[in-house]
């Protein structure tokens, strides 16, 4: 059953994988880019989410459309100028794909869009369902207007899906190669009380999730994104140490520590979402890397070195 499928973001961590694994399922790419890359395998169409401009017939070649773009959120500091373009490229970034929906005559059967198990805030070690409450700090706040903008995409008929993400293990990017370096060289530490939960999805998995959202028409509104068994921020960087066959040896990094170097972004990793999977799980959809070990080992099983 394949399909031409446009993706926002599509040149980044996710978006590149699941790239690949949509060709290799026999459906076409094309990507949403603001700088279109002349050397890319995609057909690239060009947005420029702060004036408002979109290349309307990205909208015209898709059966369905993913949107992942966003300003990545370790890239910079957290100036007040940077939260707002995290803010901003997220949800100016949906609300064109809105607009451009709107005027357009199109033929998009399905969207869906990434947010964030941020949501929930800091919410300790209870067990979070989409029904949970959510938080207030700033990542919160974020995925809350996010949300919010994905879902006015449902007033027009078209199925929404929301896709809130945990921590994407990959070893291309994202959190995991941050995590690994101090661990591989013997620097690693649990962050803060190393109690704070960590609620991951290997990265394969979660893009078997938004290939089954495309063609599962039983998926619509919101799913956390999580492997079943999140782990502690101690048990993490155990399991990570292991993996990759190395000692831990320090304590703990302490709070103030990681506030003075972060600033406001260290509430990534100080705080923490303790997630559930049921949700996802009773669709029949089923996880490959159901526990931590197994995610790592996909990745540091021949790292002996
Ligand atoms: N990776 C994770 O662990 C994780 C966890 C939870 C949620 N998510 C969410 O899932 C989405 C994809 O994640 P990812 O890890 O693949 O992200 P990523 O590697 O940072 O890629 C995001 C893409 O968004 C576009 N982008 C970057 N800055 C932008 C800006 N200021 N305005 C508009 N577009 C911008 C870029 O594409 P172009 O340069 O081609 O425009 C970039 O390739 C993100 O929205 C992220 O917040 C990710």
């Amino acid at each position: 059953m394949a399909g031409k499928i446009l993706i926002s973001g599509g040149s980044g961590l996710i978006g590149t994988r699941l790239s690949e694994m949509l060709i290799d399922q026999g459906y076409e790419v094309a990507h949403l880019s603001r700088n279109p890359d002349k050397f890319s395998h995609y057909k690239t169409f060009r947005w420029d989410i702060k004036d408002a401009s979109i290349d309307d017939s990205a909208i015209t070649y898709a059966d369905y459309i993913i949107h992942l773009a966003g300003a990545g959120l370790a890239d910079e500091k957290w100036t007040n100028e940077r939260k707002r373009e995290i803010l901003r490229s997220r949800v100016d970034s949906t609300q064109l794909l809105l607009d451009s929906l709107r005027k357009t005559e199109h033929h998009v059967k399905g969207f869906i869009s990434a947010s964030a198990t941020g949501i929930y805030g800091n919410s300790g070690d209870q067990l979070m369902s989409e029904e949970s409450s959510y938080g207030e700090d700033f990542m919160a706040e974020v995925c809350k207007a996010w949300e919010g903008a994905a879902w006015q995409i449902k007033n027009l008929g078209i199925r929404t899906v929301i896709l809130r993400t945990g921590i994407a293990l990959s070893d291309k990017g994202g959190a995991l190669p941050q995590i690994a370096r101090p661990v591989k060289m013997m620097a690693g530490a649990p962050l803060g009380s190393g109690k704070q939960y960590m609620s991951w999805i290997h990265i394969d998995d979660l893009c078997r999730l938004y290939i089954r959202a495309i063609e599962d028409t039983q998926f619509e509104g919101v799913y956390n994104a999580v492997a079943p068994h999140p782990v502690t921020n101690k048990e993490f960087t155990e399991t990570l140490a292991k993996s990759m066959h190395r000692p831990l040896v320090l304590p703990k990094v302490p709070s103030f520590a990681l506030n003075l170097m972060l600033g406001e972004m260290s509430e990534v990793v100080l705080s923490g979402q303790r997630v559930s999977a049921n949700k996802v799980m009773q669709t029949g959809f089923t996880f490959e890397y159901n526990y931590l070990d197994e995610a790592l080992a996909s990745f540091y099983k021949k790292d002996k070195n």
